[in-house]
């Protein structure tokens, strides 16, 4: 059994990357820190999940947190390792994905001593950790026997972290036909019901979160007033998430329903084909960028910040263009550019559909993973 560990029941993009992976293998069992839609998706996809709380302070230590949360945690966490050490004996591999999974399923594994894989889906710097919780998660992917690394570009921040453990990159998986031939009459009813005027569309899907940079789409939209903005996804994770979106409605408000905001969808593939472009532009290097793979696949003309994985998923000049994170002003003459040229789009559109079908095919991950973990499953 291979038994997955996840800190969250949210939808980010490392949990549908793992709803991916673990489907594509037979004898999957996935546990959750908390329930909420992502256990929803992986019921829906019959893949066995176990919700194990954790509670208290324990639960709302994150990626930021300094010495005295991390302290706080502490107490609440012996009943939470010893039941999760239980559960991982009767594997014979465990997949920790993203790093509160790792620093509990390796403390866990001091007793049940089971073969480790590390699912790395971030950049392990301090623009993404505090010190001490960077400190942790490297003394923590010490002791696993392999990191699975989301892009190059973070198996090369985890070498610079230090990190000695071996690495494989794999990079998510897209089912191509789930972004193909999207009915019309979908598209239309997207457009009836946000574009009664018929402008051109930019999009931008994710997560709310300050690092993710959506203010920087809303500056430029003021540049481009014949265009309509969207703005999916939701703040999933921490307060100053949510504090984050409360000032994006301020920012946009001037502009009225130029900028809309849609929340949180399941219909990406409708929204990314109801789009001209799609805009990435986080301000601190994306690890990967799914939503950049899911725009491709839907034949549209990427422009996404200059810095991480998606140096490695955007050909500049070809697939869309590269903008330097931050910068309103490039951001805007490249938005200006695409919109301008029906041709450019469409030629770029092809492009990227052509690549993020080479590169990104789920199965050809999901086979490159199922490989990696039974060289290491080991018969509990
Ligand atoms: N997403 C979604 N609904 C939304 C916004 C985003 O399903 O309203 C999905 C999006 O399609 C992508 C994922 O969330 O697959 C985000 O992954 P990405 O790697 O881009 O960023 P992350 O949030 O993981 O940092
Ligand atoms: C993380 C990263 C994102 C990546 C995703 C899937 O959430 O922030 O860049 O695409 O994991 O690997």
């Amino acid at each position: 059994m291979t038994l997955f560990v996840d800190q969250t029941g949210q939808l980010g993009g490392a949990e549908l990357c793992l709803a991916d992976v673990a489907s594509g293998r037979a004898d999957s069992r996935v546990l959750l820190f908390s329930d909420g839609p992502f256990a929803d998706l992986l019921r829906e996809r019959n893949v066995p999940v176990e919700i194990l709380p954790l509670k208290g302070s324990a639960a709302r230590v994150t990626k930021q947190a300094g010495p005295a949360a991390l302290l706080a945690s502490v107490p609440g966490l012996t009943a939470h390792l010893a039941a999760l050490s239980r559960r991982m004996k009767e594997a014979d591999v465990v997949y920790l994905n993203t790093a509160k999974a790792l620093v509990h399923g390796a403390a866990a594994n001091l007793i049940a001593r089971r073969p480790l894989v590390f699912h790395l889906h971030d950049l392990p710097n301090r623009e993404h950790f505090s010190r001490a919780n960077l400190a942790i998660l490297m003394a923590a992917a010490s002791r696993v026997d392999l990191v699975i690394a989301n892009s190059q570009a973070v198996a090369d921040e985890y070498g610079k972290a230090g990190g000695r453990t071996s690495v494989a990159v794999v990079p998510n998986g897209f089912d191509p036909a789930r972004y193909a031939n999207i009915p019309a009459e979908a598209i239309a009813s997207v457009s009836s019901e946000w574009n009664p005027h018929r402008r051109p569309v930019v999009s931008i899907f994710g997560r709310i979160a300050r690092w993710k940079g959506q203010h920087v789409l809303i500056e430029a939209a003021r540049q481009i007033p014949e265009a309509t903005f969207r703005i999916i996804g939701e703040p999933l994770f921490t307060d100053d998430d949510r504090a984050y979106a409360r000032e994006l409605q301020t920012l946009a408000q001037p502009m009225g329903d130029r900028v809309q905001f849609l929340g949180f969808r399941t219909d990406i593939p409708v929204l990314m084909a109801a789009s001209d472009i799609v805009v990435h532009c986080s301000t601190a290097p994306e690890p990967f960028g799914r939503v950049l793979v899911e725009a491709m696949l839907s034949g549209k003309p990427v422009i996404a910040a200059d810095a991480g994985g998606p140096r490695e998923i955007v050909k500049e000049g070809v697939t869309g263009f590269l903008t330097p994170p931050g910068d309103v002003n490039t951001l805007a003459d490249a938005l200006r550019k695409v919109l301008a040229d029906a041709a450019l789009r469409e030629r770029m559109g092809q492009a990227g559909r052509e690549r993020a079908e080479r590169r990104f095919s789920l199965s050809a991950v999901r086979q490159k993973t199922n490989t990696l973990l039974d060289r290491l499953s080991r018969k509990a």
